[in-house]
C-alpha cells in the first residue's frame, strides 16, 4: 500500500523523510522517492526496490533542504520502475506530488490534458495531479489544488511542492488516510502515526476533505473553503502496535480492510457501471477460441478457483477443470492451444503456479492471472494479468486476496459471458448493481464480531471441527477449514454435506463442532437435513446462512446469519464469519497468529 511522508522545518527534510518512510516498509512497497526544494528547484531521487537502495542513492547524491516529500509506492496502475515511481513531476518541472489512493477518473483527466499538450511521462493515475495542477497555477498553491480537486474523483491523500514557492507544502486527505504532528523542529504529514510517533506523540488525525496549508513553519487548515481547528490526540502507541492500526494482529485488521479494499477494486474495474477489465480483457474474437478453461492455484487460491469455475460454468456454459497447480505439472489434461489456463495466486511467486504456467505455455495455451502484486513473476509471465488490488497482505493467512481474487474471477466470467453473447446487459447491470453493495456487507457482517468470537471460545478445544456444505458452500467450507487449520492447527476437514453418511458421519461424537454453510437456495432444504442428521448423533451444528432462514436456525444449534445476496455472491460473504472464527480460534490459544508454525507467506519452492 503507498505511503507519503511530507515535512518541512529546521531539519534536513531528507532524513525525516526516510526515516518516515523507513517506518512505512510494513505496508509493503516496490519503489521509493523523495523531492525537495533547493535553490528554487525541485530536486528528486527515486528507486525501483527497497528504501535501502534510495537511502544508498542519497548518500551519493544528497538532496540537503528544509522541506520536501517522499513516498514507497505500492504500484497499482503501471509497472513498478523508476518513472511510476513517486513523486510525479508536473511538465514543467515545477510541481512534484506524492500520492497515496486511486483517481478513478484519470483517464479522462490525461486525454484532456494531452489533448491541450501536456505531455506523460509515467503510466501513473498519479501524473494528472501535478498536471492539473501546473495548469491551474497562477502564484497560489493553494488555489490551484483547490481547483484541481474539483476535478479528480478518487480515494486520494497527496502532498504537493511548487518550486515557486518554497517555504509551503500543501496536503489534501481524500478517502485515504493522512496524520499530522507539530513538534519543536517542524511539521510532519504521514499517511500514518508510525511515521509521526518518533517526532511527537501527539497526532493530528485529519478528516474527510481536509486541506493541510503548511507555510513558514505554521499551518492553516481547510474545510470546504472554511479554516477548522483539528485536535491534537495524545497516543500511547509503540511502533509495532501502530503499524497494525491497533489491530492486535495483521490478519485482523486484513480482514477488516476487506470492505474497503473490494470497494477500492470495484472501483478500478467498475466504471461507468460497464466492466473493465484493463490487460486482462479479451476480444469476443480471443474468447471463441476457447474451447476448455483450466482454473489452477495452490491453497486458498485454488479455493478462490473453485468458486469462479462455478461462475464461468453458470454464465459460460463451458465446463471449466480447477486443479491444483502441484499436480497440474504433472497430469496430462488435455490442454492445447485452444485452452485458457488462468491460474490464481496472492503473491505471484508460488512456484507450485510458475510451473504449472510454464506447462500450460509449453503446450500452446493462453494463460491469464489473477494476482495481488504487480511486476510480479507470475504477472510476467502469463499472457494476460488481472490485478486484485487488494493492497499488501502481510499475514501467512489469505483473507482479503481470497474475496478480491473471487470478485476478480467473478468480474471476468461476466465480462466474457457478455463478449460471447450468453448473457445481455440487462443481466450484466444486475451482477454489477449487487457485486457494488458487497463491500458494504462485509462491514455489516464484521459488527457481528463479538458473536463470532463467542463461537471461537466454544470450539478453541476441540479434536477435529468439520465443516460442510453443496455447491458453491462446499468451497466456502473448504475455505473455512483452511484457514481454522493453518492458524489454530486443529484438525478441520471440509466434506459435502451430502456425503456425510457415506463415511464421515463416523467420526462424529457428541459436541463434535460442525459448520454447516448453506447459503444456496437450491439445496437449502437437503442441507438442513443433514444437521438432523448430524445433530441426532451429538454434533454441535453451527449452520451458517442469509439472515432470517428460520429452517436453518431449527436445524441448527446456534445460527450465524450474514446480509442476502444473490446465490453466485454468496462465498465472498459467508467466508468472512470463518475468518473471523478461525482468527479468535488462534489468538485464543495463543498461536502466533499472523506467522503460523512451519508455513510460509510466499512459498517459492515446489
Ligand atoms: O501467493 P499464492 O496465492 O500463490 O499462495 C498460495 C497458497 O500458498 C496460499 O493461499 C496459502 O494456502 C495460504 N497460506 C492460505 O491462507
Amino acid at each position: 500500500m503507498c505511503g507519503i511522508v511530507a515535512y518541512t522545518g529546521k531539519l534536513n527534510a531528507q532524513d525525516v523523510i526516510l526515516n518516515g518512510l523507513s517506518k512505512l516498509e510494513y505496508r509493503g512497497y516496490d519503489s521509493a522517492g523523495i523531492s525537495v526544494i533547493s535553490n528554487g528547484e525541485i530536486k528528486s531521487l527515486k528507486r525501483q526496490g527497497k528504501i535501502k537502495i534510495l537511502e544508498e542513492a542519497l548518500e551519493k547524491n544528497p538532496l540537503k533542504s528544509h522541506i520536501g516529500i517522499g513516498h514507497v509506492r505500492w504500484a497499482t496502475h503501471g509497472v513498478p520502475n523508476e518513472t511510476n515511481a513517486h513523486p510525479q513531476i508536473s511538465m514543467n518541472g515545477k510541481f512534484s506530488l506524492v500520492h497515496n489512493g486511486i483517481i478513478e477518473n484519470y483517464l479522462e483527466l490525461k486525454n484532456m490534458l494531452e489533448a491541450e499538450g501536456y505531455v506523460f511521462k509515467s503510466q501513473t493515475d498519479t501524473e494528472v495531479i501535478p498536471m492539473l495542477i501546473e495548469k491551474f497555477y497562477e502564484g497560489d498553491l493553494l488555489k490551484a489544488v483547490e481547483k484541481t480537486i474539483g476535478l479528480i474523483r478518487g480515494a486520494y491523500a497527496f502532498a504537493v511542492l511548487s518550486s515557486d514557492e518554497e517555504n509551503r507544502l500543501i496536503a489534501v486527505k481524500h478517502s485515504s488516510p493522512l496524520v499530522g504532528g507539530v513538534f519543536e523542529d517542524g511539521i510532519i504529514l504521514a499517511s500514518d502515526v508510525t511515521s509521526v510517533i518518533s517526532h511527537s506523540k501527539k497526532i493530528i488525525y485529519f478528516e474527510e476533505d481536509d486541506i493541510i496549508d503548511v507555510n513558514n513553519g505554521d499551518y492553516t487548515i481547510y474545510n470546504k473553503g472554511k479554516i477548522i481547528d483539528r485536535p491534537f490526540k495524545e497516543t500511547k502507541m509503540s511502533l509495532e502496535e501502530a503499524s497494525k492500526e491497533n489491530y492486535p494482529h495483521f490478519l485482523l485488521k486484513e480482514i477488516h480492510e476487506q470492505g474497503k479494499v473490494l470497494q477500492e477494486g470495484l472501483s478500478i474495474r467498475i466504471k461507468n457501471n460497464k466492466i473493465d477489465l484493463g490487460e486482462g480483457a479479451f476480444s469476443s474474437s480471443d474468447l471463441k477460441k476457447f474451447k476448455k478453461i483450466y482454473a489452477v492455484a495452490c491453497g486458498t487460491a485454488y479455493h478462490a478457483c473453485l468458486a469462479i469455475k462455478y461462475a464461468m460454468e453458470k454464465l459460460l456454459r463451458l465446463p471449466v477443470t480447477c486443479e491444483v497447480a502441484s499436480e497440474f505439472k504433472y497430469e496430462d489434461y488435455f490442454v492445447d492451444e485452444n485452452s485458457l489456463v488462468l491460474v490464481v495466486s496472492q503473491s505471484g511467486e508460488t512456484a507450485d503456479t510458475i510451473s504449472a504456467i510454464r506447462k500450460a505455455k509449453d503446450l500452446g495455451a493462453t494463460t491469464l492471472s489473477i494476482t495481488n502484486v504487480l511486476g510480479s513473476t507470475i504477472s510476467r509471465i502469463t499472457d494476460r494479468v488481472m490485478y486484485c488490488y487488494c493492497g499488501p497482505e502481510i499475514s501467512v493467512a489469505s483473507t482479503k486476496a481470497y474475496t478480491s481474487q473471487i470478485i476478480a474471477g467473478y468480474l471476468l466470467a461476466i465480462d466474457m459471458a457478455l463478449k460471447l453473447d450468453k448473457i445481455s446487459d440487462d443481466e450484466v447491470q444486475k451482477y454489477i448493481e449487487e457485486i457494488k453493495k458487497i463491500p458494504a456487507k462485509i462491514d455489516e457482517i464484521l459488527k457481528d464480531e463479538e458473536d463470532y468470537k463467542k463461537i471461537a471460545d466454544e470450539i478453541k478445544l476441540a479434536k477435529s471441527i468439520f465443516y460442510t456444505g453443496r455447491g458453491l458452500d462446499f468451497v466456502t467450507a473448504k475455505e473455512g477449514a483452511l484457514k481454522l487449520k493453518e492458524i489454530s492447527y486443529i484438525h478441520a476437514e471440509a466434506f459435502q454435506a451430502g456425503e456425510l453418511k457415506h463415511g464421515p458421519l463416523a467420526l462424529i461424537e457428541k459436541d463434535t463442532p460442525v459448520i454447516s454453510i448453506a447459503t444456496q437456495n437450491h439445496t437449502m432444504e437437503k442441507t438442513a437435513s443433514n444437521n438432523e442428521e448430524l445433530m441426532a448423533r451429538g454434533a454441535k451444528v453451527y449452520a451458517l446462512g442469509f439472515k432470517e432462514n428460520n429452517l436453518l436456525k431449527a436445524s441448527s444449534l446456534e445460527f450465524i446469519g450474514i446480509p442476502k445476496t444473490i446465490d453466485l455472491f454468496a462465498p465472498i460473504l459467508a467466508v468472512v464469519p470463518l475468518q473471523v472464527i478461525a482468527y479468535y480460534t488462534s489468538a485464543l490459544l495463543g498461536n502466533d497468529v499472523d506467522k503460523p508454525r512451519n508455513l510460509a507467506k510466499s512459498v517459492t519452492v515446489e
